[in-house]
């Protein structure tokens, strides 16, 4: 009875000690799992940090799979301002070493390469997709010169970007901006309403703003989700995200028939970039490619027209 108790005794102490060991163990695992989690996330939040390492590391090609897996689009980028040629600001992304315009002109070139270069003034009731819109520098100039050519039709403009720091840069821009050109000082008078439909969405959640023969939706997101919640078909789009080097997947074929089914039989399509790759890929989504203005680089920028 005795031995067959302390048998007993021992079992049962065998096991509690078991069991403690396991309790313990449980607990340190989970305390080093929030750890874990707690610097993960941390580090996620440290967004600079992290595309500098990768960027050390050249790691180029991972960048956009870093940007998918981690879902960082919604954290800011980090950004320094620059005064461009033609006296209108832009901004640098510090960890892309990108400039969002040419040193050129910000202004000049988005009147160009965008709505000069497509003659935006001559349609009735136009469709404008600004893709990557930054700034909305595009979709502003396209507005000016369409009202400054007499054209006061109903304007139909999309706004697709995915970093609120940008769109929060929109709202410190002045009402009117004030650029050069030739020699002389011109402005950008519309830039209000961007501005409006920018605050309207960022303090009020609404998307959409109209005003007399205007309305501006802004489509916050990954453009190649946004842009699937889109009915009406664009006669224009101004492409501009960061270069193929960076963003390599929103310079695909994929991303361009994606855009080519969006567009309007006799949509046109406006880019600075003129890499081989660009072009290759837009002629296999169907485009019909040609050379563009040239502003601010050797090169000339990219005209891609459905027909
Ligand atoms: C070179 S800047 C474009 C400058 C712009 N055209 C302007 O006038 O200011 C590229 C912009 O694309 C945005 N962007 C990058 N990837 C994007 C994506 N997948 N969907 C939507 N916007 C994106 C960036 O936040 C940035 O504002």
């Amino acid at each position: 009875m005795y031995s067959d108790g302390n048998n007993f005794i021992m079992g049962r102490n065998y096991w509690n000690v078991l069991w403690n060991i396991n309790v313990v163990a449980l607990a340190t695992f989970c305390v080093l799992m929030q750890l874990f989690v707690k610097v993960a996330v941390d580090s996620l939040h440290h967004r600079q940090l992290l595309l500098e390492c990768i960027m050390e590391y050249k790691c180029c090609r991972f960048f956009s799979i870093y940007e998918y897996l981690f879902n960082l689009h919604h954290l800011p980028y980090f950004m320094d301002e620059i005064i461009t040629d033609d006296g209108s600001l832009t901004y640098r992304s510090e960890i892309l070493d990108e400039p969002y315009h040419t040193k050129a002109g910000a202004i000049v070139e988005a009147l160009e390469k965008h709505a000069r270069a497509l003659k935006v003034w001559e349609k009735d009731c136009p469709v404008i997709f600004d893709v990557c819109s930054g700034l909305s520098y595009s979709a502003a100039c396209a507005l000016e010169e369409i009202r400054s050519n007499g054209n006061n039709s109903l304007v139909t403009i999309y706004l697709f970007e995915n970093d609120r720091t940008i769109l929060e840069k929109n709202l410190n821009l002045p009402d009117s901006i004030k650029y050069t050109q030739d020699g002389a000082l011109k402005k950008i008078t519309c830039y209000h309403h961007f501005k409006a439909a920018i605050r309207k969405y960022l303090h009020h959640n609404i998307n959409v703003y109209k005003s007399e023969n205007l309305r501006i939706t802004l489509m916050f997101g990954d453009f190649y989700l946004t842009i699937n919640s889109v009915e009406e078909s664009a006669d224009f789009v101004f492409y501009a995200p960061f270069s193929p080097m960076f963003t390599p997947q929103m310079w695909s074929y994929k991303m361009f028939r994606i855009l080519f089914m969006h567009m309007s039989p006799h949509g046109q399509l406006t880019t600075y970039s003129y890499a081989k790759k660009v072009r290759d890929a837009l002629t296999e989504a169907g485009f019909k490619v040609r050379d563009g203005p040239i502003l601010g680089r050797r090169s000339p920028s990219l005209i891609a027209a459905k027909d």
